[in-house]
């Protein structure tokens, strides 16, 4: 589906964000970890936290969908059913990256997990390595990519000094730790999002941090009491870079999550000069691990920027909402460059090789670089057309690009948007409406 999405006269107006992605694959991966009701509200509905129910359902589980959420019961943390057939993840990274941890420890029964064009080229070694250090067996295409295969068998923890600052494969080895004999220790050099650590606190799971480290050991069950969602923060970027991009606007988000792993756009942006008010988590000095998630609105309006430079120690904290440093960067004055961000290579595409391309199409003066990329702001993007790749969060950007260019963008592959924020036009056109002159057309299906 091709979409055009014209230069905008400006956002205006209050807006809550679809449901974080990253809360929900969790919540339902240890709704199915749980014997005992589990309830979710305001879980998000898209394509990749429905693959997770899929998964969850195939694995045992019983899930009920509401309107206001999920209500699920799970199969026990050591009761996972063998599915008839491969398990589809779909085009979600997030669980086939996570929900193997579970599963290594499933002694005696065997599952495969597969999905689309796009996660068969995204990397597992990473979690193969340490899986198998604690006893699993896995075998994967070349050892590397999906489909990947799993025999249950009794683990035992270890100490893993993470090669790769990834929430994913930190939250893997966690999930695998409460199936394993004796403790295990995730060591990370940079905090990255920590989400199963809180969901794991809140189930009842002794859990702890230290000084760069994560401690674990076994239970014999989780149990985790119902629990809210918050908006996810990395949707709710998209409409904080087109409030602040698009001349006149002031747009006031509600309920977005805010823990301190995930702030990192909106300081990078404040950074920039933007005008971005949220009441944003502190770290904890002390590093006790909070079970709740912290929620905020956040008012942003429109303003100049400055360019900036992100270092490879903010990238964790802003890795989904680098894309949109992009564009900012575009309409700075100066230079503005990310380091230290290779994992963007293995995304949902390629994000240093579809981002510089993409923006270039629009007129960008952008380069990319091994680890990141390097922008010359103009102040100003021409607007052209953009291909998605297959990416939810580059359709995304081609979309707000578009918004604020001279000419307009029209986004191949629109479609995508689907995987985590099925409502983004309907959103967008909310905001736009009073102005005729702003406007979202489908050119072709
Ligand atoms: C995610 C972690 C990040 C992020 C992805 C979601 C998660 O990946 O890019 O969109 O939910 O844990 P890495 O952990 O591989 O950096």
């Amino acid at each position: 589906m091709n979409v055009r999405f014209d230069p905008a006269r400006n956002l205006r107006g209050q807006l809550r964000a679809p449901a974080d992605k990253s809360i929900s694959h969790r919540a339902a991966l240890l709704g199915a970890m749980c014997a005992e009701p589990v309830r979710i509200d305001n879980f998000l509905k898209a394509a990749d936290t429905k693959a997770t129910l899929a998964s969850a359902r195939a694995l045992g589980a019983l899930v009920e969908v509401h309107l206001s959420g999920v209500v699920m019961r799970g199969a026990g943390l050591r009761g996972a059913r063998s599915p008839q057939g491969p398990i589809d993840v779909g085009n979600a990274g997030t669980l086939l990256r996570i929900l193997p941890g579970w599963l290594a420890g499933q002694e005696g029964r065997c599952f495969t997990l597969d999905g689309d064009q796009s996660i068969r080229r995204r990397p597992v070694d990473r979690i193969i390595a340490p899986l198998r250090a604690m006893g699993a067996e896995l075998q994967a295409r070349e050892d590397r990519f999906a489909p990947l295969s799993i025999r249950g068998r009794a683990l035992h923890g270890i100490e893993y000094d993470l090669p790769v600052a990834s929430a994913q494969v930190k939250s893997c080895i966690l999930l695998a730790a409460l199936l394993a004999e004796g403790r295990t220790s995730v060591l990370e050099s940079l905090p990255s999002r920590d989400h199963t650590e809180r969901m794991l606190a809140r189930a009842g799971a002794p859990i702890t941090r230290r000084d760069g480290a994560i401690d674990l050991c076994p239970v014999d069950e989780l149990e985790l009491p119902a629990l809210t969602v918050p908006g996810d923060i990395s949707s709710a970027a998209f409409f904080v870079a087109a409030a602040i991009l698009v001349p006149g606007s002031r747009l006031l988000i509600r309920d977005v999550g805010v823990n301190s792993t995930r702030c990192g756009f909106l300081q990078i942006a404040q950074r920039m000069g933007a005008i971005v008010l949220a009441d944003l988590e502190r770290p904890d000095a002390d590093g006790a691990i909070a079970p709740e998630e912290p929620v905020s609105d956040i008012d942003v309006a429109h303003g100049a920027l400055e360019g900036t430079t992100v270092e490879g120690h903010e990238v964790p904290l802003a890795i989904d909402e680098l894309p949109l440093v992009a564009l900012l960067g575009c309409f700075a004055e100066g230079e503005t460059t990310v380091r230290g961000a290779g994992e963007l290579r293995v995304k949902e595409s390629d994000r240093i090789d579809t981002v510089v391309r993409g923006l270039r199409a629009l007129g960008a003066q952008i380069e990319a670089t091994a680890d990141g990329f390097c922008v010359q702001g103009t102040g100003a993007l021409r607007g052209g057309v953009l291909d998605a790749h297959g990416d939810h969060r580059l359709a995304m950007l081609g979309a707000i690009a578009g918004l604020a260019s001279r000419d307009g963008v029209e986004v191949r592959g629109f479609e995508v948007a689907d995987v985590s924020y099925p409502r983004f036009r309907e959103d967008l056109a909310s905001l736009l409406s009073g102005h005729g002159d702003a406007d979202i057309h489908l050119v072709s299906q």
